[in-house]
């Protein structure tokens, strides 16, 4: 028996020296020390022992309990701070790493169009301006040579929050604001992009859509300086080759009026789908300043002349990047925004 437990005390103490884990000291523990362990499994055979034997024998088992006991627990402290070192170790952040790739949006088409004709006007000495979305029926119609009752009002289709306020139906609405911001009544060369709102929805009209608005205001402006800004403005946004046509329109704040058309830039003036095959694309409203709107925003219109245009640039956006659907460019998909992306284009 003494043997036995001396055989049990070599064996452990050899086997918990190798031992280099939580889980293997465990396991030992349990080997040795627990309820069928192997030196509780001698307690159990005691009884079996004549009586001089049984306090030597017990006292030698429990001696080896103790002692396997002690070591066990001492070497489960020093494995658990080895343990901690480790993964101190293997965690510590290395900030030399390169980190990983950030996901960049890219610019949105109608975005790229703004700038693109901002940068042009820029260019040619115009300010940037904007005026708000929530506008009054003042603003974006009566300063506009659009009394209330007027027919006209039946081309836009309006939002109206109350019968004062609306969300504006056309930029044109900051001509006023601009006319009427200008205390000494000095000379205008504006551009006003921005968001404009009214009641329809398909695929070539949103309930929300964008617009620039042009305006210059000084002494003898002609319609001379009037078609000369248009046609750079379309040459740069759909290439030189553009040709302009200028046909009598109605606007109420511009008289004359005229509605240009592009020559159609996929067959070039021959006749397609995309134009319908006529050979032109309607794309702006212009005129001169209307001497009605020039008076009621405080210009003398002895004095001063000006012109004044009007374009929906979701429309170009659709014809710079040949985009078939204008719900496309609201409706926030990944992957149609992702094509945007490029240097290129
Ligand atoms: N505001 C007009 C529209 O939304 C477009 C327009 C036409 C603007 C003639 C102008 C202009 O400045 O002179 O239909």
């Amino acid at each position: 028996m003494k043997d036995k437990i001396e055989e049990i005390e070599k064996n452990a103490l050899q086997e918990l020296d190798n031992c280099s884990n939580l889980k293997s000291l465990e396991d030992l523990r349990v080997k040795y020390l627990g309820k069928k362990g192997e030196l509780t499994a001698l307690l159990k055979m005691m009884g079996t022992l004549s009586k001089e034997e049984r306090p030597v024998i017990g006292s030698l088992v429990n001696k080896v309990r103790d002692e396997l006991e002690d070591i066990i627990t001492s070497k489960e402290k020093e494995l658990k701070k080895k343990e901690i070192a480790e993964k101190l170790e293997s965690e510590k952040i290395d900030v030399t790493l390169p980190s990983s790739k950030i996901r960049r949006g890219s610019k949105h088409p109608i975005n790229r169009v703004i700038e693109e004709v901002e940068d042009l006007f820029v260019s040619m000495g115009y300010d940037v301006v904007s005026g708000p979305e929530l506008e009054t029926d003042e603003y974006c119609f009566e300063r506009l040579n659009l009394p209330k009752g007027h027919p006209a009002r039946d081309m836009q289709d309006s939002f109206y929050i109350t019968t004062e306020y609306l969300l504006r139906t056309q930029t044109s609405a900051v001509q006023a604001r601009a006319m009427m911001d200008n205390k000494e009544k000095s000379p205008i060369r504006i551009i006003v992009p921005g968001k404009t709102y009214r009641r329809e929805d398909d695929a070539t009209h949103s309930h929300q859509f964008n617009q620039v608005e042009g305006l210059v205001i000084d002494k003898n402006i002609t319609f001379a300086d009037l078609k000369g800004t248009l046609e750079v403005f379309m040459k740069h946004m759909l290439g030189e080759n553009t040709k302009l046509r200028f046909r009598p329109s109605y606007f109420p704040f511009t008289e004359p009026s005229y509605e240009v058309d592009v020559s159609c830039f996929k067959c070039g003036g021959k006749g397609c789908n995309l134009c319908k095959q006529t050979g032109w694309i309607e794309l702006l409203g212009s005129g001169m300043v209307h001497p009605n709107v020039l008076r009621v925003n405080g210009y003398d219109p002895d004095k001063y002349t000006g012109f004044a245009f009007g374009t929906g640039l979701d429309r170009l956006a659709m014809f710079k990047y040949g985009i078939t659907d204008m719900r496309l460019l609201y409706a926030n998909d990944v992957r149609f925004l992702e094509q945007f992306d490029r240097k290129d284009i």
